[in-house]
């Protein structure tokens, strides 16, 4: 199995009752619930932190660092705001994901930029609660690349 941190952000946790004509009726709980369903079936265990505060969101990622093959991250507003979050997932060097229920570039001028694109492998944005499901389909391409990684390590050497 490999493991992947799903971080989420502030306000995240009023998924369900938050602009739902933005973000969707599904609970932030049952998101999770078919994230961590579907990464399994892919061979991922995901641990999900969900903060609303900045620290305890760098927090999470420098623990990640002792046993984390990966990190979804929907940083929420401080996709736009903090270069704190940025420099730790630089920092820890793991494959990134970033991920956002709404389509960022669809909305205000100030949702258009993230400081933390540049340090993610690539972005999800735009699909709703499916969202994490695309990325988490991506993060087992990844780590099914990188080399000489496997779930259960029931394939030894990587193709040429
Ligand atoms: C969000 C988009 C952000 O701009 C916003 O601040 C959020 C949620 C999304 O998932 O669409 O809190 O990350």
């Amino acid at each position: 199995m490999w493991h992947v941190l799903l971080l989420n952000g502030p306000n995240l946790n009023l998924l369900g009752t938050r602009e739902p004509n933005i973000y969707g009726s599904e609970t932030l709980e049952r998101i999770v619930q078919r994230a961590t369903d579907y990464a399994r079936s892919l061979g991922i265990e995901l641990r999900h932190v969900q903060s609303n505060h900045e620290g305890a969101l760098i927090d999470a990622l420098h623990e990640a660092r002792a046993w984390a093959d990966g990190v979804i991250i929907n940083a929420g507003a401080y996709t736009h705001t903090s270069i704190a979050l940025r420099d730790a997932l630089s920092a820890i060097q793991l494959p990134t994901i970033e991920v956002h229920l709404s389509n960022i570039y669809a909305r205000e001028p100030f949702r258009h930029i993230s400081v933390i694109a540049p340090v993610c492998v690539g972005c999800i944005s735009g699909f709703g609660a499916e969202s994490y499901l695309l990325a988490i389909h991506a993060m087992s391409s990844i780590l099914a690349r990188q080399e000489g990684s496997h779930p259960n390590d029931e394939t030894p050497t990587a193709q040429v």
